[in-house]
């Protein structure tokens, strides 16, 4: 255990109506590479507002990526991140992609813990279950109008607190798949967390919105065969349990152009370690959905966790997962959630080792 004195939640935020939005908190850091000097030490800052150079190719190519990932106060209130190198490393693979210099591992932790612990008062309190949701960008920043790379990079990570997605319980919703846009190319950018892959999609998503669906699916952009994923979350399914021993399949696309979700990862652990179930990563049919392969669909992502799917609509064509009317987690999913939620919030013993760090802040 640490011996530094536990930091308690601010009593002047609402934790049970905070939401998910922006919030100021203490500051963020910031660290900057040049070809010279590489990355350097970072700083701590408490204005948000940046001094950027004009012709930042962040700004005008899109050099860019960012990531998502949360901390959690346990029932002592101590606090830790989870699983942040999995995201450090997806995050080389987005750096790469854009043509941006790697964040070592270790810095995109340290600029992690930096700061959750320059802001530990804005971790919500566990009974909220609310979390810090923490938001890592690199970005060119120095100035260049050719094609290529900036001459300077930020990297920042800044937190906010963000309340509990469902506090009204994990409720099912309906999901529209958008026919006329594809979300990323065959040997695209898809499976990369670059801002160019979400301000295109923002549309098509408003416009589902208006009409009733608060998810998005994509399917693959070449055929329009095989599902891909959602527009902010990886497509997850279970088969029908086994009559005798109750087992499930968690079958899940292994397409190329979609995020290697972080929760999506840690659910297949889960169903294959703890529950004993199989896990299959394989191309999805859109049409296993139709022959009603699937006991349970749900949509998976940092930000909201987990949201079953019941209804699917894709042109005329409704595709109900189950009763299509139903208003509650199915058994399945709602076994990986407990076990998924009890690590984060401490209730389940971290067999894993994804909380960081182990001791606490
Ligand atoms: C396109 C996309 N797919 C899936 C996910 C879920 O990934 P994670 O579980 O790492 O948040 C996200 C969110 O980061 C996303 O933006």
């Amino acid at each position: 255990m640490t011996s530094r004195a536990v930091v308690p939640p601010t009593d002047k935020l609402d934790w049970t109506t905070i939401g998910f939005q922006y919030r100021d908190t203490n500051g963020f850091v910031k660290y900057t590479w040049t070809e010279e000097t590489g990355w350097d030490e970072g700083k701590f800052l408490t204005d948000p507002m940046l001094n950027i150079h004009v012709c930042a190719t962040g700004l005008h190519y899109g050099q860019q990526c960012f990531e998502g990932l949360k901390a959690f106060r346990d029932n002592d209130g101590r606090v830790r991140i989870f699983r942040p190198d999995v995201n450090a490393k997806r995050m080389q693979r987005s750096a790469d992609m854009a043509h941006m210099p790697r964040v070592p591992v270790e810095i995109f932790e340290q600029a992690v813990r930096r700061t959750v612990e320059a802001n530990l008062e804005f971790v919500p309190p566990k009974e909220s279950g609310g979390s810090l949701y923490i938001r890592p960008v690199l970005f060119g920043s120095g100035p260049f109008i050719g094609m290529g790379a900036a001459p300077e990079f930020s990297f920042i990570v800044f937190g906010m607190p963000v309340g509990n997605y469902y506090s009204g319980g994990v409720v099912p919703v309906d999901a529209l798949v958008i026919e006329d846009f594809d979300r990323t190319a065959p040997n695209g950018t898809g499976a990369t967390k670059v801002g160019g892959n979400y301000a295109s999609t923002f549309g098509p998503m408003l416009r589902a919105k208006k009409q009733g669906y608060p998810i998005t699916l994509h399917l693959d952009s070449k055929t329009h065969t095989y599902i891909d994923e959602f527009s902010t979350s990886n497509f997850v399914a279970l088969t029908h349990p086994d009559p005798v021993t109750k087992k499930r399949t968690f079958v899940t696309p292994n397409s190329s152009t979609i995020l290697q979700s972080v929760t999506r990862l840690s659910l297949e652990d889960i169903a294959e370690k703890t529950l004993g179930w199989e896990v299959e990563e394989r191309p999805v049919k859109f049409e296993e959905l139709v022959q009603g392969r699937f006991a349970e669909v749900a949509a998976v992502g940092t930000a909201a966790i987990l949201t079953p799917v019941r209804k699917i609509v894709r042109g005329d064509q409704v595709v109900c997962i189950g009763s299509g009317t139903q208003t509650e987690i199915g058994e399945g999913f709602a076994r990986l959630y407990k076990e998924y939620r009890g690590i984060q919030s401490g209730d389940q013993d971290d067999t894993f080792g994804w909380m960081w760090p182990a001791e606490g802040l």
